[in-house]
């Protein structure tokens, strides 16, 4: 089956040689269990060794049909290079390649250190184009029928600049013009590979726990506002992913937040942002009740 466009689209997952990054949790473990249990074959990729290994054996359980796991650091260009050849060599195709690896920074542009900004640049974006870069020739390799598929993860920052997400926001802004890009210039090339942007709105996923922030800066209350905003699963957002693939879609907003982001910024413009500050004001408020509300809890 193909698209309007031409593109031959993964009608089914069983066999295929799907490629994921930040395996070891969230989203993309979600992705792996979802793909394992459908029968692909996985290549699988994170910094986190003891969570991809968990997640490895946990595909295998699941039904995978072959699953290779690789520590790679997805912001070393040579380092994933290295990991796209050998996926080639051990499998005889690539199908669907996902970048998703991640992190997330909250601070100011006046508090961001450099160092934190170029960190960030390098996993999110530069990730993001390395996989892109090392994965795409052997996705032109692919059997026709087999089809072949790329997925970059942005985020609903890549729709709306949120507040203390500056460098956050600019990656996943970046992830979406060089991903839409991408696709323009496959269609015109006739390329028969298909290319998805993912906008995700809040997952519950350990992203925000893990995130860097500024020193002194309050992590609880920033991981408390995150998780309360925060309202889809992280395997709901790998089966909307998944079927977005197998549909052919260029780009699907996860959770009813990404979806208002998307309709928000696009028919009100700035007359959003409003809106926006209104519900982080509503989180905090919230989190500001609870936490008020815990002590007395906990004592007798
Ligand atoms: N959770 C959300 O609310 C949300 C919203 C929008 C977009 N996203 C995006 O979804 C993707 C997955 O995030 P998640 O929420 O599952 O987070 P997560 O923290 O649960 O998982 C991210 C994974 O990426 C791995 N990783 C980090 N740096 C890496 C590197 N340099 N090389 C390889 N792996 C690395 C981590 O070890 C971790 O296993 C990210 O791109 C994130 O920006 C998440």
């Amino acid at each position: 089956m193909s698209t309007i466009w031409g593109e031959r689209v993964i009608r089914d997952y069983a066999g295929r040689v799907c490629t994921v990054t930040g395996a070891a949790s969230g989203i993309g473990q979600a992705l792996s269990f979802a793909l394992a249990r459908q029968g692909a074959r996985l290549a699988l990729a994170d910094v986190d060794a003891d969570g991809l290994t968990e997640t490895a054996e946990q595909a295998r359980l699941l039904g995978a049909g072959r699953v290779y796991a690789d520590v790679v650091d997805v912001a070393q260009r040579a380092a994933v290079q290295d990991w796209a050849d050998a996926t080639a060599e051990r499998f005889d195709a690539v199908n669907l390649v996902i970048n998703n690896a991640g992190v997330a920074l909250t601070a100011s542009v006046d508090e961001m250190e450099w160092a934190d900004f170029e960190w960030i640049m390098g996993v999110n974006f530069w990730g993001v184009v390395h996989g892109t870069k090392a994965f795409l020739p052997y996705l032109r390799r692919a059997d026709r029928d087999a089809g072949a598929h790329l997925v970059n993860i942005s985020s609903s920052f890549g729709l709306f600049g949120m507040p203390l997400r500056s460098a956050y926001s600019a990656t996943k802004y970046a992830v979406r013009g060089f991903t839409e890009s991408l696709r323009n210039e496959l269609r015109r090339e006739g390329s028969e590979i298909g290319v998805t942007t993912a906008f995700p709105g809040g997952i519950r996923t350990a992203i925000v726990r893990n995130s860097r922030t500024p020193e002194g800066a309050d992590r609880d209350d920033v991981v408390a506002v995150h998780e309360s905003l925060s309202k889809t699963s992280a395997e709901h957002a790998a089966r909307v992913i998944l079927t977005s693939v197998r549909k052919g879609r260029t780009r699907v907003c996860i959770g009813a937040d990404a979806k208002m982001m998307d309709l928000g910024t696009r028919f009100l413009g700035s007359a959003f942002e409003p809106v926006v500050h209104a519900s982080i004001e509503r989180a905090r408020a919230k989190v500001a009740r609870q936490a008020a509300k815990s002590p007395a809890e906990v004592s007798p």
